[in-house]
């Protein structure tokens, strides 16, 4: 130890910032990962992290009293700027521990979460841990029953983004469970509640920690991870990006840009984009990216549930919430999982005053006796809830069909869309054409000389009568019938006009969504 406070300081500070040490710092690398404080320097605007608690050490135990206690504890915290907005942050040190959370790893990380939520700031955890410090007991479990209830208390108040990049396994999961998005790096994070020996043991089966919870199986199969990244850099990069949609607290807009992409372009491509033929598919994402400012979409959840797209985007510089069905993945329909997933969407954008732009083109839900028994009554309903429930502008284009239940779920005039509008070839209707002739004139049908030709009659009728947007256009259920190149102008339109829209529910202690 040197004499004077000034070389303490510093030598205290070099200590810390040293970790566990150069042995396993290298090792790090050199499973392709960063070290926490290399992962918050590219995370943060360059010298803009504050760190705290640096000198915060485990309590010595009385057990093990030669047992190491390094600074800082494993986790690296404090807050720092993004595109110059203040975010609270905390980064795992695997280097430390294994960055195993112990009571006062705990304690650092509960501080910034106080901190963000008392002072309106976003959260972004970075997580690379062994799990609860062994060592600690059931100390380091109740440290994570703190942080479990700050991710619930900030739910909707604040932000929370979780990065997971190296393991997380057991009980720890679920603090990023609670937070708003998960993002997962390609190869190096897994995140399972019990591990391969675990699993062996208990069920037999044969499992690597990637097939368990790798990147791939949470962004495809459990819908767990909302993005994957290639690497740690690109986690990083894409946590800024996603921070800039996004307000830093529940009442606050979200950030406006000024944005070079003219607002009353018009998109001639969009009059031809829908096939004739109403089975035709088309890419509602070649529709999304024709709509929003530079083409510029940054999908959620891409690769589970791809039947409907959720994403974040941007209107003459306003940040907005897409949701919209996918004709290329299953028709568009609504099954369980898209439910789920644009319900989560849905939820989130209405905590933080993003307003929802919803793009449909829906069949209805998926019939089957899967989806049946897996419970696609109460789980559908959570997205018929989130509609329902929101009260930021809703802005709605039906661009082919809306049938049934499902044109009823999705932001409907009577579940309080406020700019609900269609295409001219839409079709608004209770089912397809060919299901309701077949239902309303099964007898005509089977009574006909030639029943072929008498139910090809009867859909041609039907198609006449239902399966446009002029019904709903003449009840004001649809507000105005739009020319599809005019529906970017439109849209920026609308959303000047609800700019200021303040609704709000009956007072509640909270509601009841199916769960
Ligand atoms: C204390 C730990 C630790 C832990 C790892 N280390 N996990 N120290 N408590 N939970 C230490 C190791 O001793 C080692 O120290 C260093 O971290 C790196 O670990 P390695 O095993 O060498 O690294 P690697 O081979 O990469 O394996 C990483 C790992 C493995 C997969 C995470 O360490 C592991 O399985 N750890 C235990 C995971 C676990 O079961 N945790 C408890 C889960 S239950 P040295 O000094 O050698 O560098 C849980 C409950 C939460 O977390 C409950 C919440 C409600």
């Amino acid at each position: 130890m040197s004499g004077s406070p000034l070389e303490r300081l510093e030598e205290l500070r070099a200590e810390a910032a040293r970790g566990g040490g150069e042995a396993r710092i290298e090792a790090q690398h050199a499973k392709g990962k960063l070290t926490a404080r290399e992962r918050l320097e590219l995370l943060l605007d360059q010298g803009s992290f504050e760190e705290w608690d640096a000198f915060v050490r485990s309590r010595p135990d009385p057990a093990a009293p030669d047992a190491p206690r390094p600074l800082g504890d494993g986790v690296v915290v404090g807050t720092g700027t993004v595109d110059g907005r203040t975010v609270a942050v905390y980064a795992q040190d695997f280097t430390v521990f294994g960055g195993s959370l112990s009571e006062a790893h705990a304690q650092k990380i509960c501080k910034v979460m106080d901190y963000a939520m008392q002072n309106g700031v976003p959260v972004v955890g970075l997580a690379d841990s062994g799990g609860a410090r062994i060592q600690e007991g059931v100390v380091s479990l109740s440290g994570y029953s703190s942080l479990f209830l700050r991710n619930t208390l900030a739910s909707g108040v604040v932000p929370q983004l979780s990065a997971i990049m190296g393991p997380c396994a057991g009980g720890a999961v679920y603090s990023p469970a609670l937070t708003d998005f998960v993002l997962m790096v390609e190869g190096t994070s897994v995140m399972h509640i019990t591990g391969p020996d675990v699993v062996k043991a208990v069920t037999h089966e044969e499992v690597t920690g990637e097939e368990l919870g790798g990147a791939r199986v949470h962004a495809e199969k459990s819908g767990v991870a909302h993005l994957t990244c290639a690497d740690d850099a690109h986690c990083l990069a894409t946590l800024r990006r996603l921070l800039s949609f996004l307000p830093a607290n529940n009442a606050e807009d979200p950030p406006r840009r000024s944005c070079s992409d003219p607002a009353d372009r018009r998109e001639e491509r969009l009059d031809a984009i829908v096939p004739e033929s109403p089975n035709q598919p088309y890419d509602m994402k070649e529709v999304v990216g024709m709509v929003v400012d530079d083409g510029d979409f940054l999908e959620i959840q891409p690769r589970f549930a791809p039947n409907v797209v959720v994403g974040f985007a941007r209107l003459g510089g306003r940040p907005v919430g897409i949701v919209a069905n996918q004709p290329m993945v299953l028709a568009g329909v609504l099954d369980i999982d898209a439910s789920e997933k644009a319900a989560r969407f849905v939820r989130f954008c209405d905590c933080f005053n993003l307003p929802i732009v919803t793009f449909e083109d829906v069949p209805g839900f998926l019939p089957g006796t899967a989806q049946e028994h897996g419970g696609i009554i109460r789980r559908g309903a959570k997205l018929l809830y989130a509609y329902c429930e929101a009260t930021v502008p809703k802005l709605t284009v039906v661009t082919r069909k809306a049938y049934g239940g499902a044109y009823c779920v999705l932001s409907s005039k009577a579940t309080r869309g406020d700019w609900n509008v269609a295409w001219p070839q839409a079709e608004i209707a209770v089912m397809g054409a060919e299901g309701a002739a077949r239902i309303v004139h099964r007898r005509e049908i089977a009574a006909a000389a030639d029943p072929a030709a008498k139910e090809a009659e009867c859909i041609e009728a039907y198609r006449e009568r239902y399966a446009n947007p002029w019904l709903a256009a003449e009840r004001g259920l649809i507000d105005d019938v739009v020319r599809p190149r005019d529906t970017r102008p439109r849209l920026i339109q609308a959303l000047e006009r609800f700019a200021n829209k303040r609704q709000s529910n009956p007072p509640k202690k909270h509601g009841n969504v199916p769960l």
